[in-house]
């Protein structure tokens, strides 16, 4: 919806564009006050939403590949024809408006009936699906059995007290105070009844018995499947050091954990962030954001230097040094005495609130106890499957064989865990689609967004196109000369162009 100052964009398709004025692929226009994207695919024009439905990305400032339309914010992929929002992390369809020609014009003036999803038809079997975790892998996966029209009963248990939730934006805007709590839920609290899934909130499980099919509660009762889907996600790694379990200690990792900092910040004049990771430099912004001091003590020399190279570390320290931040690297808290977290170099720094960001787990017990093969992670086929046939993992859990990498990888990004739930969800129905999505994930920095396609433990060259300090850059991370990797700033169609490069290479 256009602003009331502003005049919606480009021309009032409702009134008719002329063809040779659409030479181009995307045409931004309006119908009314609802700015539509016209799309030329092959010989066909489509109109949609002009912004993503997950965070209102621009999608004029996207990429079209065929009949998908991809956001240039945080890669989600939408149907042209039928607006579906294919592959996370959007989940709602685009509008679709018809396209009428009248000799060499073209006119927008109406929406179309919401088409349903292309699906394989009502699929009833198997009749028990059981998903444990209420996070990204197994909201998505929930959600997309419905979309395939999935009649048989889901049962979904989770440990959080809170429905699926943005995580995301949990270390982001909401901490920042910049979003309101309503938008944190995937999907309204009505959603579940009503797509007949039974999500059971603070609900944990305790076992697996593999062979009797049936998890067991941790209050003793049993819940029998005929597929069982484990999202059961990371959780944040403690400090083993004293002092760690005061109030005013946290880590985060759910909406509880997230408004318990923010409690804690409420009057607070100097925060300690630990662990100069992607989520301790995240809260430490949004800390700085309420203006609070704050200060990251982290064992690295460079922040983030191990997942983005020397150049990008500096940059991000710089970055967070501009906005006041003050780092302690090289260094670690020893232990925490009321208000005062003693540096291993020496010294104290005040901390009314301290947060903990040192890395996560897997939550791998449950798998472990139950038999399933695991290393470092539970070991997954190309369709996502166990060890045992009837089990599948996804999210942060799942190491699976990476067709980009051509390794067996496991790891921590919100869109891949999304991803790997919607193709789980579709091989429990039968459909064996090797997951072969090309890991992304996206992390932010105040006004500075860092994209990041493909996966690298290591590589031997970092090739840097642009200027990372001016926040225009493409670096891509080589390894014999291949890209494996390629992190962005502010190049958001050379981001998609490179997973769509890497899609090709693979297929
Ligand atoms: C603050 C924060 C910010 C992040 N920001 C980003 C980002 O910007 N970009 C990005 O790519 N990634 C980000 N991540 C990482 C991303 O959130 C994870 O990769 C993603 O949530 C993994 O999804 P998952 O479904 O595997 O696990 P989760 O989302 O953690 O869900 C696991 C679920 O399993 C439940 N569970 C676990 N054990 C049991 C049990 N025994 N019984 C019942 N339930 C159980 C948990 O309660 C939880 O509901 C962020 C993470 C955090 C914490
Ligand atoms: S805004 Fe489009 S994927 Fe996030």
């Amino acid at each position: 919806m256009a602003d009331q100052q502003s005049p919606p964009p480009g021309p009032d398709l409702s009134q008719g564009v002329a063809l040779s004025d659409f030479s181009g692929t995307m045409l931004l226009g309006h119908v009314g006050d609802e700015e539509v994207l016209l799309v030329r695919s092959g010989s066909e024009i489509f109109a949609v939403d002009a912004h993503c439905s997950h965070y209102h990305g621009p999608l004029a400032d996207g990429l079209v590949d065929g009949e998908s339309i991809r956001c240039p914010w945080h890669h989600a992929c939408f149907d042209l024809r039928s607006g579906e929002a294919a592959r996370a992390p959007a989940f709602n369809s685009l509008s679709v408006w018809n396209v009428e020609r009248e000799g060499m014009q073209i006119f927008v003036r109406q929406k179309r009936e919401q088409p349903k999803p292309r699906v394989k038809g009502a699929v009833d079997a198997p009749s028990r699906i059981v998903i444990v975790g209420g996070g990204a892998a197994g909201f998505a996966a929930a959600e997309m059995l419905r979309r395939q029209d999935y009649r048989g009963s889901i049962v979904m248990l989770s440990g959080e007290k809170a429905a699926p939730v943005d995580r995301p934006n949990l270390s982001k805007d909401y901490l920042a105070g910049n979003a309101p709590e309503d938008w944190l839920p995937l999907r309204p609290a009505d959603f579940y009844a009503e797509a007949g899934i039974d999500l059971r909130l603070g609900t944990e499980v305790a076992s697996i018995d593999s062979k009797a099919k049936k998890v067991l509660l941790a209050g003793g009762q049993a819940v029998a499947f005929d597929r069982l889907l484990l999202a059961t996600g990371a959780e944040p790694v403690r400090l083993p050091i004293p002092g760690a379990d005061q109030p005013h200690v946290h880590l985060l990792r759910t909406l509880d954990d997230c408004r318990a900092i923010i409690a804690s910040a409420d009057g607070a004049q100097r925060a300690v962030v630990i662990g100069a990771s992607f989520i301790g430099l995240e809260v430490a912004a949004s800390l700085r954001a309420r203006n609070i001091e704050v200060h990251v003590v982290g064992l690295e020399q460079r922040p983030m230097e191990r997942v983005l190279g020397a150049e990008m570390g500096d940059f991000v320290r710089a970055l967070h040094e501009e906005h006041g931040v003050v780092f302690h690297l090289g260094d670690t808290v020893t232990s925490i005495e009321g208000k005062r977290a003693t540096l291993k170099s020496g010294g104290a720094l005040q901390a009314d609130v301290v947060v903990v960001g040192v890395g996560v787990r897997p939550r791998l017990a449950l798998a472990e106890r139950a038999g399933l093969a695991v290393d470092r992670g539970i070991k997954v086929d190309a369709y996502l499957q166990t060890s045992a046939s009837d089990i599948f993992a996804a999210g942060d859990i799942a190491r699976w064989p990476d067709p980009h990498s051509r390794e067996n990888i496991r790891v921590e990004h919100w869109v891949v865990a999304e991803r790997q739930g919607q193709a789980a969800a579709r091989n429990m129905l039968g459909q064996r689609e090797a997951f072969d999505a090309v890991p992304f994930f996206w992390s932010q920095h105040y006004d500075v967004p860092i994209n990041y396609v493909g996966h690298a433990e290591k590589w031997d060259e970092i090739d840097i196109d642009g200027n990372i300090g001016a926040k225009d850059c493409l670096v891509k991370y080589k390894s014999d000369g291949r890209v494996l990797a390629v992190a962005s700033i502010y190049r958001d169609v050379a981001s998609l162009e490179a997973e769509l490069a890497m899609e090709r290479a693979v297929a």
